[in-house]
């Protein structure tokens, strides 16, 4: 077999071993302090609290570190990761990833206006669809780690869009929050509301 074949798998190999599978019924009891804000099925009752129900395990993964790591900012969460390993944070996405999301509604008057900016960008500000890397049901790309967005609050989905728009705020600064930081500089706060809005009532 080709060398460099073989190292590529190898790497690969590796890669597999060192990010551990979650175990979600082990999630489920480490995650009993995350249900105060999250709810304790991941379904957050409160709209400030994003829903984790239903999101890919690979996004909720990366999320975790970014806080535990403080390169994203939730001040509400202040320590309550610290003393969790790779193996709890992966057990707690796995818990998550297998329950299932509730839905919202979306506000009537503005629906039309988010679902054209949802499903067909706009082109003269050259901004993408949000479908290509969030579906067109809101369900995101777990294996690409693009996150479920269908069903989550509006205002929770409006304030990562605006902390997106800003220079230093919020999310982290890699190559995942950038993409969707170009993306959301090119969103007006009409385009903001209208758009969660029509995410709130996005199902399958
Ligand atoms: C006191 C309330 C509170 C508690 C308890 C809490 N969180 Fe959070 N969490 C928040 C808030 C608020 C945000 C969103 C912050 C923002 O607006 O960016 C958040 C965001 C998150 C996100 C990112 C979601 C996304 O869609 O990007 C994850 C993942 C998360 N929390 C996991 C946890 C886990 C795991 C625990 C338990 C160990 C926990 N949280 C406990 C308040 C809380
Ligand atoms: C090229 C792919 C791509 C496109 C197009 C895209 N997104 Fe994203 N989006 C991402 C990625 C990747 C992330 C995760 C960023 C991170 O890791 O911090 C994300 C994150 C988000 C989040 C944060 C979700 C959460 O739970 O906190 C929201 C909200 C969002 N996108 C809304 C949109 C909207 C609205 C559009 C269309 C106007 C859009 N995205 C278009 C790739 C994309």
């Amino acid at each position: 077999m080709n060398k460099l074949i073989v190292s590529l798998l190898l790497t690969l190999g590796i890669t597999g071993v060192a990010h551990a599978a979650g175990d979600a019924t082990a999630g489920q009891t480490k995650a009993a302090v995350c249900g105060a804000c999250h709810g304790p099925d991941g379904n957050s009752p409160a709209p400030n609290f994003p829903k984790l129900a239903g999101q890919g395990e690979r996004y909720l993964t990366k999320q975790m570190h970014d806080i535990k790591d403080g390169k994203r900012t939730v001040l509400e969460m202040t320590g309550l990761l610290t003393n969790l390993s790779d193996q709890d944070l992966a057990d707690i996405a796995a818990y998550y990833a297998s329950q299932a999301g509730s839905v919202g509604a979306a506000d009537p008057k503005i629906v039309a206006r988010g679902e054209a900016l949802f499903r067909g960008g706009n082109l003269e500000k050259g901004l993408p669809a949000c479908t290509g890397c969030h579906s067109p049901d809101g369900s995101g790309n777990a294996a690409a780690g693009f996150p479920h967005l269908g069903g989550q609050h509006a205002q929770y989905i409006a304030k990562q869009l605006t902390d997106f728009r800003k220079e230093e705020a919020g999310r982290a600064n890699d190559g995942d929050a950038m993409t969707m930081r170009t993306i959301a500089r090119k969103l007006s706060d009409e385009d903001i509301a209208a758009v969660s809005s029509y995410i709130q009532g996005l199902h399958k």
